[in-house]
């Protein structure tokens, strides 16, 4: 097992030992791509919500939010092109039953390419010294001939699914000798698109009952509420209107953890512009949003933006910024320049106008619109992928420490008592009342101190402060930072401001400017 393998296995085990996320109706043997947030995941959740919420309304002047309904009136997914066009291709092998998405067979099989790519660069690089990385991709044979096939398997695929030929989408897997993982069969079934959206039905009567969608972006739920906050809040373009909330897909393969869910949540953003500055906003947000995932401190070179190859129904360009997930380089947020695709469709659909009165050019028209989008689940996998280390102490031991970035840490604080009793306890709970009006703090005497402060390196607290028989001689406690080990004595009524200076989101939204 490699160890990036071993430590997406740690990862998940970790997240169900220490009360992140659970699997869905476990005792049920749960229900597949669905989990649970337990008591520390829904706080390391709702921070990095709030992060992305405060960052965009309460930063911005001209951002503000909504909450949409998670049902919408059928007619929408028509109009946003949903219903026709939100489909992946499926195919079968015939031998193991087994059901995958061609395109993502593809990819992988390229990305195989790619990686014995990269072992000739390392071997080479082994060799010789003064190694020319750059020389070497381009002139050793070996390389060139997997380069040119990466190249041709591209250029077809991209070719299929531009002109949604599906019957080139199967031959490029039998040509590329691509085989199921489970039956080692080449005995693939055509391929076909499957519609990913979930529906239900509306009203109790059957008969009288209207096929509904549960939404699959939270992005409609903005655009049919354009103009009702443009002209409430007398919004003048540019503008922008924000949304966390959850969004639903019957995804065909759907594993890799919290990665790829059926029911999970998106943090989206819709900023409507004047028709013509689309390329200039698309970048200036590109640079915005990755200025915001850098704020947090997570290796750089961990993130890395990737054109769309095939632009979604919607978009005259798109990227996503990608993150090094245990499994590789994939999709953690994507923007897109929807151009004005979802209004005007809007407009055509419910026969409404959806234009804006531009005071300075004195003229109508619909606007065109950049969006941001991410995953919050995947920005928690991400956080915590990133965050999670052993580490060998000097003495020998070893630690499990998340390292979360402090003002997303589920608990803030800890407070121990050395021992309880001689008014230890009672002094613990004094810091704890002064605290926890801000902070989500936790208060524990059992076990001794060594077992406590490992307990909280686990979960990510940032600070454990404890307090002995010298506190209540002197009023100082020591103050342990969760990075460094290091302890440090304070006066008791020093704590409020280092701890803000540290973990406070304010502290993390400084960054921004
Ligand atoms: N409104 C545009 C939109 O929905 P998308 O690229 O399909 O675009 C945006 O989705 C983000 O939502 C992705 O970058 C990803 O972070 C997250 N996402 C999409 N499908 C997901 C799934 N099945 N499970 C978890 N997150 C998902």
């Amino acid at each position: 097992m490699s160890n990036q393998e071993d430590l997406f296995k740690n990862l998940i085990s970790h997240s169900k030992e220490y009360g992140f996320i659970f699997q869905s109706s476990e005792i049920y043997d749960g229900l597949s791509a669905v989990y649970d947030y337990g008591q520390n995941g829904v706080l390391l959740k709702n921070n990095i919500r709030n992060y992305w919420w405060q960052s965009m309304v309460q930063l911005n002047e001209n951002i503000v939010g909504i909450d949409a309904a998670i049902f919408m009136h059928p007619t929408t997914w028509k109009a946003s092109g949903h219903v026709d066009a939100f489909s992946d291709p499926l195919i079968d092998n015939k031998d193991s039953k087994k059901r995958y998405r061609a395109d993502v067979l593809i990819e992988e099989h390229v990305a195989k390419i790619e990686a014995k790519i990269d072992k000739e660069v390392e071997k080479a690089a082994k060799r010789f010294e003064g190694f020319d990385e750059k020389m070497f991709r381009s002139t050793n044979a070996r390389v060139l001939e997997y380069q040119n096939k990466i190249d041709e398997i591209n250029e077809r695929f991209k070719k299929a699914l531009n002109e949604n030929d599906l019957t080139e989408v199967r031959q490029i897997i039998i040509d590329c000798d691509i085989v199921c993982a489970v039956s080692g069969s080449k005995n693939w079934t055509d391929v076909r698109q499957f519609n990913l959206m979930f529906s239900t039905q509306l009203g109790s009567v059957a008969g009288d009952s209207d096929t509904i969608y549960l939404r699959p972006e939270t992005a409609q739920g903005i655009f049919v509420n354009f103009l009702n906050v443009q002209k409430t809040g007398r919004m003048k373009i540019p503008f922008g209107i924000a949304q966390t909330g959850k969004a639903f897909r019957n995804e065909i393969v759907a594993r890799q953890f919290i990665f790829r869910m059926r029911e999970f949540e998106q943090m989206e953003m819709q900023f409507f512009i004047r028709p013509g500055t689309q390329k200039e906003w698309y970048e200036n947000w590109k640079q915005i949003r990755l200025k915001w995932h850098n704020a947090l401190g997570i290796d750089a070179n961990k993130k890395r933006f990737h054109d769309h190859i095939k632009l979604a129904h919607y978009a005259d360009a798109a990227c996503d910024i990608e993150f090094e997930f245990p499994f590789g380089f994939k999709e953690l947020e994507g923007i897109h320049s929807r151009t004005d695709f979802d209004l005007r469709n809007h407009e055509q659909f419910s026969g409404k106008k959806q234009q804006y009165f531009d005071p300075e050019l004195n003229q109508s028209y619909t606007p065109y619109v950049i969006e941001t989008s991410i995953g919050l689940d995947r920005m928690f996998l991400a956080i915590m992928a990133s965050s999670l280390k052993e580490e060998k102490l000097e003495d020998g031991s070893e630690r499990v420490v998340l390292s979360l970035p402090a003002a997303l840490a589920p608990i803030k604080v800890a407070v121990f008592p050395l021992m309880g009793k001689d008014g230890m306890p009672e002094k613990a709970m004094e810091i704890m009342n002064i605290l926890k009006f801000d902070y989500n703090c936790w208060y524990e005497e059992k076990d001794n101190i060594g077992k406590r402060y490992r307990r909280q390196d686990a979960i990510g607290t940032p600070y454990c402060i404890t307090v002995d028989q010298q506190s209540l001689e002197d009023n100082t406690v020591t103050i342990r930072d969760r990075d460094t080990m290091k302890q440090d004595r304070v006066s008791i009524d020093k704590i409020p401001s280092i701890i803000e200076e540290k973990v406070s989101m304010k502290s993390l939204l400084k960054k921004l400017g």
